[in-house]
């Protein structure tokens, strides 16, 4: 099975992109099932409704979060209304769920969505969480296993590679916004440090310069935009399964406007 992902879709711009590419690149790369974060799509902080239909309608099967899960205060009616998740290590009381389980050409498919700890919300352990909760689904049949892990540091992120590379199909960070080059096959687990957001690639982190400047040169506390009009990018994770749930093959597709570049995987597995 071919799935894809893209990282934080940030705002307008970033949801436009999706509109414009997604369609011809589940088609032309016959891609089964399309994850994407949406922490960031409503005008960089959360998700509407009207946000979710539209991203969905784009051709998004579903849809993880983070750290901005919850800044929109409607989508505590989301979470059983549609196909998103949010971090699993949130305390065990908060709305909705932190793993997605569906079929995909017939075989059984789990994705989970994590949140690390260094300057993060107060979570749960995001280590032993994720440890036990791949061992329960691994028990309960599950081959085919995705992990968004939204985390700034990623240390923490290497750390949940190394211990679950033998037993999940794909780890891909999101978060920072900026894409690493570090797209990795590496015993059967399609790994990337972050995949970058989705939005105005001339900004700061997809928002605009002018506040993040001020705020960093006077600490003016100055609100964060995000501009109507921008030079745009697209970045995307193609990965490839096999009926075991691991990876054979994976790239990158950063679509910049309208020019695409595309990265290879690292096999480590090839060596
Ligand atoms: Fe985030």
């Amino acid at each position: 099975m071919k799935i894809a992902f893209i990282g934080d879709i940030v705002g307008r711009a970033g949801r436009l992109a999706i509109k414009k590419h997604l369609k011809e690149l589940r088609e032309e790369y016959q891609i089964d099932f399309v994850i994407a974060n949406y922490e960031n799509a409503s005008h960089g902080f959360g998700l509407t409704r009207k946000n979710c239909e539209e991203l969905l309608g784009y051709g998004i099967d579903m849809m993880s979060g983070g750290n901005h899960s919850f800044d929109k205060k409607e989508i505590l009616g989301m979470f059983d209304e549609y196909p998103l998740i949010r971090p699993l290590n949130y305390p065990k009381d908060t709305v909705g769920s932190g793993i997605f389980k569906t079929q995909i050409l017939g075989i059984d498919v789990a994705i989970l969505n994590l949140m690390g700890y260094y300057t993060m919300p107060m979570v749960d352990n995001p280590f032993s969480m994720i440890r036990d909760e791949v061992t329960e689904l691994r028990d309960e049949g599950y081959r085919h296993i995705i992990l968004d892990f939204h985390a700034e540091s990623s240390a923490e992120k290497n750390i949940v590679f190394r211990m679950l590379k033998d037993d999940v199909s794909s780890i891909l960070g999101t978060h920072t916004h900026i894409g690493t080059d570090d797209l990795t096959i590496d015993s059967g687990c399609c790994y990337v440090t972050d995949v970058g957001l989705t939005g105005c690639r001339d900004g700061v982190i997809g928002m605009q310069s002018d506040a993040p400047i001020l705020n960093s040169l006077n600490g003016a506390k100055k609100h964060f935009d995000i501009d109507e009009k921008c030079a745009t990018i697209l970045q995307m994770i193609i990965f490839e399964l096999d009926d075991n749930g691991r990876c054979v093959d994976a790239k990158k597709i950063k679509i910049y406007g309208e020019k695409r570049v595309i990265t290879n995987a690292w096999k480590e597995d090839e060596l």
